[in-house]
């Protein structure tokens, strides 16, 4: 086995620390008995250098642009798989053979309604209530009506809470954009598919007809399977953070929506299109490139950069094909040219050459939801719809490993030295 030895220049003390080998990826130094051996912590702020857990789920090499669910590359699951089947390989570790995958969307389609308890919920909150706001609140709602009898140490308890999230998320989605409208809630129907109940759900009225349109079924199917799962991201560690305390999973969950909310995380496709439209037209894109690039304005080009990718992001790629596909089905965006002009100049200028900043999946997704008509503050329900199947797979994962721990990072304290409480009329 390889080791790294960590020598303290003070006093000389010397630690073997061991090397683990990933399948793919940069070596892990284990240094688990570091504290207890030499006395130290290690300090990493944003997680850069650091491996938080072991996982088999997902994959991505961020200098090849390369990204897999289970060993599967990403571009082969969203042209052969559907998002289903892609739920049932993150959380089951295979893809169903097709008597599997009946199954498996029967279960999905028996947990696909709220209790009406539940939707009487949603009267507490006011009618411009952001949605994320309100699913989180309502997915954590869940915890209430699925505590006492749920054993988190039991395998059935546990993926039967990962078919109820994953089948439920779209139910809770199109209630909280109804709400928003003050629109009568539409309940899920058994004959369709996932993406087209939750399309049905959303833009049906009673007493009206609505055909779900292939090319948007599809399209939202595509987006949802390179949204399900991203690795050890924000909302994700959130989700395993939250989950090591042995809470609920609802709880847990809730805790991922709420992560995933902000706009250096999910909430980026939504502020694409804000973005999008303060530039409005292709004439103000020079002007606006070079604020992204002035340090001192605070503007960041949305939907460019990852942590990770440092050449290309495969989602992207592939929403980019999805977007034109969505468009000539629906007629032209303007939009389009001007994100298309954006990262013409993006990928040609030294600033962004020099930072390797590229699209991500964020900056194309925004046009197809907004060409489907669905809201801007929707989109990261949408993605949090997608990424369920991610965390609660990690969640599964996470709880289920050997000699499993709460996660207890520690600190570099920086704060004021020991002192004495002065009385109050000696404060400032
Ligand atoms: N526009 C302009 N400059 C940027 C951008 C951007 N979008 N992203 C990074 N930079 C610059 C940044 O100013 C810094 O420059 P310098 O070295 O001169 O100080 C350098 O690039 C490195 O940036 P960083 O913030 O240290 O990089 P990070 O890895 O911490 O941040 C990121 C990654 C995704 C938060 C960031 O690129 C960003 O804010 N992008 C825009 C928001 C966005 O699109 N987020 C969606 C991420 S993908 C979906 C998801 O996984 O949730």
């Amino acid at each position: 086995m390889t080791t790294i030895t960590f020598k303290n220049d003070v006093n000389g003390k010397v630690a073997q620390m061991p090397v683990l080998e990933p399948t793919y990826g940069a070596p892990v130094v284990d240094i688990g008995k570091l504290a207890k051996e030499f006395g130290y912590f290690t300090y990493d702020p944003g997680f850069m250098s650091t491996a938080s857990c072991q996982s088999t789920i997902t994959y991505l090499d961020g200098d090849k642009g390369e990204l897999m669910y289970r060993g599967y590359p990403i571009e082969q699951l969203a042209e052969q798989c559907n998002f289903l089947e892609v739920c049932y390989l993150l959380l089951y570790g295979e893809l169903p053979n097709a008597e599997k995958k009946q199954i498996f969307e029967t279960s999905i389609t028996r947990h696909n309604r709220i209790r009406e308890n539940l939707r009487r919920f949603f009267n507490g909150f006011n009618h411009d209530a952001h949605p994320m706001a309100m699913m989180m609140a309502v997915v954590s709602s869940l915890s209430a009506f699925f505590h006492d009898r749920l054993n988190i140490q039991d395998y059935e308890d546990r993926m039967v809470t990962a078919r109820r999230l994953i089948a439920k998320m779209p139910t809770i989605a199109a209630a909280c954009y109804k709400h928003s409208i003050g629109d009568p809630a539409i309940y899920p129907r058994d004959d369709l598919s996932y993406t087209g109940n939750l399309l049905y759900m959303m833009f049906s009225l009673p007493g009206k007809r609505y055909e779900v349109n292939p090319v948007a079924e599809r399209a939202m199917d595509v987006l949802f399977t390179l949204h399900a799962d991203h690795e050890q991201n924000a909302s994700t560690s959130t989700v395993r953070l939250a989950g090591s305390s042995g809470t609920n999973p609802y709880a847990a969950i809730a805790a991922g929506i709420a992560t995933l909310w902000g706009p250096a995380h999910g909430g980026a496709n939504e502020a694409v299109i804000r973005m999008l439209d303060r530039i409005g037209e292709v004439s103000n894109i020079d002007h606006f490139i070079a604020k992204v690039k002035d340090k001192n304005s605070g503007v960041r080009l949305m939907g460019f950069g990852h942590r990770v990718y440092k050449s290309f992001d495969p989602r992207a790629k592939i929403i980019k094909e999805v977007c034109h596909q969505v468009l000539d089905s629906y007629g032209h965006d303007p939009r389009l040219d001007l994100a298309m002009r954006l990262e013409e100049i993006a990928l040609s200028d030294p600033y962004f050459i020099e930072r390797k900043l590229y699209p991500n999946v964020d900056f194309y997704s925004g046009i197809i939801y907004s060409t489907l008509k669905i809201p801007v503050e929707m989109f990261t329900v949408m993605f949090a719809i997608a990424r369920t199947a991610g965390w609660i797979s990690h969640w599964i994962e996470m709880i289920t490993e050997k000699d499993q721990k709460i996660g207890r990072p520690r600190q570099l304290y920086v704060g004021a030295s020991r002192r004495d409480v002065p009385p109050l009329n000696e404060r400032n």
